[in-house]
């Protein structure tokens, strides 16, 4: 796709058409780049048994992380995932809860068990994510439309919820910075005709994200709501015929991003949307662009 393809509010060509990346490049491939080595780290990825989670679980454990939370429904996919973890570095820890991201006990669980087992938390990736059937609004299945809302919505809420006070702990207690990925998505950003129900949730998301940014920014928590790429997963196969176009990255890129975002403290990204398609280096040169013009929130156009 090239940028007279994409509406500028979109924001897929945000750093130049010569800064867009498809796959893992050094600056973010934590598997080569020892900078991005966290040793000492607690992660916690949901929807971690495939796609685009379980890229990022694989990233982080080339970066050396002292445990990997994986998060999802299927238990056997949450197996697959910590034999590559480990087949990676043995020393990582991993824990695996089957949890629906929508049931709030279930997430209180998770936390619970996370704190005893672990005591902090210094990432938490909210990347669990579903889509309704693209139809328009009058074909739409209700409770598939709102069922959308609840995992994309409700689930990365609940997660926020139960986790927040336990990365407020750890920046605090190790007077560290503490990162949120909130996984959102470009679709949040275009009206394209069927999407309603996913394209709202990841609206949500963004806003949410700014809502953690005013409410925790101040008390060390740094975070962030990434488009990830356009990758070919379960949840895009749905609507492949639309999506072929759109979906030319790898998952390593997201995954990739991710481990590089939390490397360092990344806070002119505080409360922000980026995408993983964006050149690294060249996002760094853009900064003070970024802070002083107030740049990649929500807004209405006045
Ligand atoms: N693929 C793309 O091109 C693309 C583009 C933009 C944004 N995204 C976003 O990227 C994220 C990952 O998606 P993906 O493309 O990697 O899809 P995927 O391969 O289908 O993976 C989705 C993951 O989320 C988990 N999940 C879904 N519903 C859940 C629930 N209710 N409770 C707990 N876990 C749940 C799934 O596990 P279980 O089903 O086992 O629970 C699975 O591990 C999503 O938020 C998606 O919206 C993807």
């Amino acid at each position: 796709m090239s940028e007279a393809e994409w509406p500028t509010s979109s924001a897929v060509f945000f750093p130049g058409e010569d800064y867009i990346h498809h796959d893992i490049y050094p600056a973010i491939n934590a598997e080569t780049n020892k900078d991005l080595a966290q040793p000492g780290k607690v992660v916690l990825i949901t929807g971690a048994g495939r796609g685009i989670g379980r890229a990022m679980a694989l990233q982080y454990a080339h970066a050396g992380v002292a445990s990997i939370i994986i998060c999802s429904r299927t238990a056997s996919e949450l197996d697959d995932v910590e034999s590559s973890i480990k087949a990676i570095n043995g020393s990582t820890r991993v824990h695996k809860h089957t949890v629906d991201v929508t049931k709030e006990e279930a997430v209180k669980k998770c936390a619970d068990v996370v704190k005893s087992e672990e005591g902090r938390l210094d990432i938490l990736i909210n990347n669990a994510g579903g889509s309704a059937a693209w139809t328009p609004l009058s074909d739409s299945d209700p409770k598939d439309w709102w069922r959308n809302l609840e995992t994309n919505v409700q689930g990365p809420y609940h997660f926020l919820q139960a986790f927040l006070p336990l990365l407020v702990e750890t920046a605090k207690k190790n007077d560290v910075v503490v990162d949120i990925i909130n996984v959102a998505s470009v679709g949040a950003l275009i009206v394209l005709p069927g999407s309603s129900a996913y394209s709202i949730s990841k609206l949500a998301l963004l806003r949410l994200n700014e809502f953690v940014e005013a409410e925790y920014g101040s008390q060390g928590v740094n975070t962030v709501a990434i488009q990830p790429g356009g990758v070919v997963t379960r949840l895009a196969e749905q609507e492949i015929d639309t999506l072929r176009p759109y979906l030319t990255d790898t998952a390593d890129l997201a995954g990739g991003w991710a481990v590089w975002f939390t490397k360092g403290a990344r806070t002119w990204l505080n409360g922000r949307y980026a995408s993983a398609n964006w050149n690294v280096d060249r996002l760094e040169q853009m900064k003070d662009e970024i802070v002083n013009e107030d740049k990649l929130k929500v807004k209405l156009a006045v």
